[in-house]
């Protein structure tokens, strides 16, 4: 398990998957603001549930997200579009609606950038996130990411076209938290 101050990141649980079909993919709104991909019904268990894991897939990994006192599972972080030529990748999490607000998205882009620099040897890490989306920002922006860009209307999302803010963090400007 990789560790930060409040999270811990480790492998998918069989049994962590209903409990993240049924608090974030229910969520029409959330999950079409936070995935970029038309909401879709997915049958309980169904392998096609976005929160299936392939340990064989390769450019992605994907945790289950839980707090470190007590083991309670919270929600999901996910290195994506790993490119071990230009040695960068993107950075997503979706935290469980009671979880939120806590410092706990903060903590797990600190324990991505630790898994993506320190682990993969990674140069470059990139978020993507809605402009409004506020808490994502500051996550980001809290471990030393930089606004590089808007995408301008570029995410469909329950009606309407939403900008997106690109942002980076290169590999010798992170500065990890002192435990990582
Ligand atoms: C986005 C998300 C991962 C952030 O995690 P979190 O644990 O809620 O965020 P934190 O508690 O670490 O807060 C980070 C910062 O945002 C601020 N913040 C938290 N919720 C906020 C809100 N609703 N509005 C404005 N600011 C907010 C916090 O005050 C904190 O700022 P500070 O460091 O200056 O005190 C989480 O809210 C979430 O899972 N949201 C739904 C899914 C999603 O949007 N995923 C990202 C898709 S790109």
């Amino acid at each position: 398990m990789l560790r930060g101050t409040k999270v811990g990141l480790r492998a998918r649980h069989e049994d962590d998957i209903p409990i993240l079909e049924a608090e974030l993919a229910t969520d029409v709104v959330t999950a079409s603001r936070a995935t970029g991909d038309p909401w879709r019904p997915i049958t309980p268990g169904s392998k096609g549930s976005q929160f299936a894991v392939d340990d064989t897939a390769q450019g992605l990994a994907q945790f289950s997200v839980v707090e470190l006192a007590g083991g309670t599972l919270v929600g999901t972080a996910t290195l994506w579009g790993i490119d071990t030529h230009n040695r960068c990748a993107h950075i997503g999490l979706g935290l469980l609606p009671a979880s939120r607000g806590n410092g706990y998205g903060t903590d797990v882009v600190a324990v991505l950038c630790h898994y993506g620099f320190v682990v993969r040897g990674l140069h470059r890490l990139q978020i993507e996130t809605l402009a409004d989306n506020h808490a994502m920002l500051r996550s980001a922006e809290r471990n030393g990411f930089v606004r590089e860009g808007v995408l301008r209307s570029s995410s469909w999302v329950m009606g309407e076209f939403l900008d997106e803010v690109l942002l980076g963090l290169l590999a010798q400007d992170w500065k990890p938290a002192p435990n990582h």
